[in-house]
């Protein structure tokens, strides 16, 4: 398991911190073995040479002692600095490389996931499961050498036990990994599942389902709890098992000293000290087999922190290849043979072919499903095409870096996400170094300052979580003044009066249009006035453009068109 990969400064830390617990379990384990000079001399009533073992035997553990104090500084050190500090800075480090298509619908879960649990489980590796596993491991080595001094044959029995041991604890191991995939799978569906039961309240308390009553919650309820028992049984097996071997080994052994002493071959001294050194032995590596879950649970927490941190990025083009953004003014964008697909083998664009003219306004049209928010987002590099290339100007966009493509570009989607801060604050992100009069002034186009009036604090008023104290056309409004404020010569809508009532739709197509205005835009629009207002439509059929051209042509020679004109004309949503 590597918790430290790239950082070589942590892996050298974390190789001292495996030898210290190392040599504190070997003291463990000297501390053990010098017991039996210490009942010797008791025994024989040499008081003096007694209290010499005695000595040793404090000086040893006191090292010991010193040794995991030490050691569990560091691991705590470690784990506050190396694993949680660090971690959390790769995540965030990470999100803000990561191409935008990777933020779907599940990365806040696994993200908020990755913060919240997975950094703290690995956190507990360094200063707690580390050093149980080393320390045991190696004081149980020392008190098996050590038997081998005072009689063979117990030894003999300890180096047969430990292949079995080995061996169980492995299965053991090997078993609870093959069950984990379907024991996290079942235990995040629980978790959504609960997660949508309570934002369904509404619609389940007016449909009269209850907690009983929701067969899907019922079903995640029961995968859940079958995979755990299912865990339990896997572990129970390979525990049951590792513990016979070693408590019949210690055993064993036990009664072949009491055998040894009944004949005379061993002293009672010799018989008391082996007892001690083997209830020592096994009782710390019978505790050992719990540790197994904590380190699949370390696992599995690190490869999903991993999963996000070296999640594939979009190439960033070389100094040769680099669009140099000073040299574009013109902003055309250009679709050339290109196809895309989210999922292997299922292609959702086709050849697509499609030339939005510098500062006019395209509107793409089509059914649910066909493909145009894909079109949308290309522009934007949300992901990299299949085949093909997406032109801006006459470049490649994978030619321009992140951050100029960003620039020239701003998106305004359907859905609007406000982080928990000030309205004036949720404005300003779109230009960080945007002066009071700027974002007044956006705001204003917006019509964003007649919300601000409505609220108790103004421009100081808190949004809460995602904008959940606004209402819908209030955040489209904070999304507008953003566009209005960045002022980018690109600019992609996505069906953002689709979800407004007729008051909010006009404001807010009337701001969209002097929005529009000297730009480039695509905007997919369901509304017959977005269409209308668009110098060109692109068809969009089942990923592929069936005809690009202007209202009128379209309607005298495009079968679809005309099929949507009609349901839009009759108040319907296009559907086909
Ligand atoms: N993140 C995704 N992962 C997998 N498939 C996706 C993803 N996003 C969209 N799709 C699929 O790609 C196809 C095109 O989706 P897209 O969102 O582009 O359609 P659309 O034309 O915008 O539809 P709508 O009008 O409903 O918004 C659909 O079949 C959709 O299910
Ligand atoms: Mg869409």
């Amino acid at each position: 398991m590597t918790v430290f990969n790239q950082d070589k400064k942590a892996q050298k830390k974390f190789t001292t911190l495996k030898i210290i617990f190392i040599i504190s379990g070997i003291l463990q384990g000297i501390s053990v073995v010098l017991t039996i000079p210490l009942f010797k001399e008791l025994f024989l009533g040499n008081i003096d040479k007694a209290f010499s073992w005695l000595a040793y035997i404090g000086i040893t553990a006191l090292a010991c002692f010193v040794c995991h104090l030490i050691g569990t500084n560091i691991g705590n050190y470690m784990s506050v600095w190396e694993v949680c500090d660090s971690k959390t800075r790769q995540i965030g480090s990470s999100i803000i490389t990561l191409p935008l298509g990777w933020f779907d619908t599940t990365s806040k879960g696994k993200v908020s996931k990755a913060i919240s649990t997975d950094i703290n489980v690995v956190a507990h590796y360094p200063p707690i499961v580390l050093p149980e596993i080393l320390t045991v491991l190696s004081s149980a080595a020392v008190i098996a050498l050590a038997l081998l001094f005072i009689s063979f044959k117990y030894a003999l029995i300890i180096f047969a036990m430990m292949p079995l041991m080995y061996y169980f604890m492995k299965k053991n191991y090997q078993a609870l990994k093959l069950i984990e995939q379907e024991n996290v799978r079942a235990n995040q569906k629980m978790e959504s599942t609960i997660i949508e039961f309570a934002q369904l309240q509404p619609v389940l308390r007016a449909s009269g389902a209850l907690l009983n009553g929701w067969a899907r919650l019922q079903t995640a309820l029961n995968d859940d709890k079958e995979a755990a028992l299912e865990t339990l049984r896997k572990k129970g097996e390979n525990t049951f098992k590792y513990m016979l071997v070693v408590n019949l080994g210690s055993l064993l052994i036990l009664v072949l000293a009491a055998f040894e002493l009944k004949n005379g071959t061993i002293e009672l001294y010799t018989f008391v000290g082996i007892a001690v050194a083997m209830l020592r032995f096994a009782n710390p590596l019978a505790g050992l087999l719990g540790y197994i879950s904590e380190v699949l649970n370390i696992e599995s927490a690190l490869n999903r922190l991993n999963s996000i941190i070296t999640s594939e990025r979009l190439a960033e083009p070389d100094s040769k290849s680099k669009v140099n953004i000073a040299n574009i003014n013109q902003f055309n964008i250009e679709f050339k043979d290109v196809d895309f697909s989210y999922l292997k083998g299922i292609k959702v664009l086709k050849n697509v072919n499609l030339t939005i003219p510098a500062g006019s306004i395209t509107a793409l049209v089509g059914a649910s499903g066909s493909g145009k928010s894909t079109i949308n987002k290309l522009i934007a590099r949300f992901w990299d095409v299949d085949r093909g290339v997406v032109m801006v100007n006459g470049n490649n966009i994978k030619n321009f870096t992140t951050a100029d493509l960003m620039n020239l570009v701003s998106m305004v989607f359907q859905e609007v996400y406000l982080f928990n801060s000030t309205i004036k604050e949720n404005v300003a992100i779109a230009k960080p170094n945007a002066s009071d009069a700027e974002i007044l002034a956006a705001a204003k186009k917006a019509r964003l300052d007649e919300v601000v009036a409505r609220l108790p604090n103004g421009w100081d008023t808190k949004v809460g979580e995602g904008g959940s104290s606004l209402s819908g056309g209030e955040k489209q409004r904070v999304s507008i003044a953003r566009a209005f404020l960045k002022n980018a010569p690109i600019l992609l809508l996505d069906e953002i009066t689709s979800a407004l009532d007729g008051v909010n739709e006009a404001i807010i197509t009337k701001s969209l249009e002097e929005l529009s205005k000297d730009k480039t835009v695509l905007v997919i629009a369901h509304r017959l006035s977005s269409i209308k207002n668009a110098d060109q439509i692109a068809v969009v059929d089942n990923g592929q453009i069936l005809a690009c051209d202007c209202h009128q042509k379209l309607i005298e020679n495009n079968a679809k068109y005309q099929q949507l004109w009609q349901a839009l004309s009759h108040g319907e949503v296009w559907q086909v």
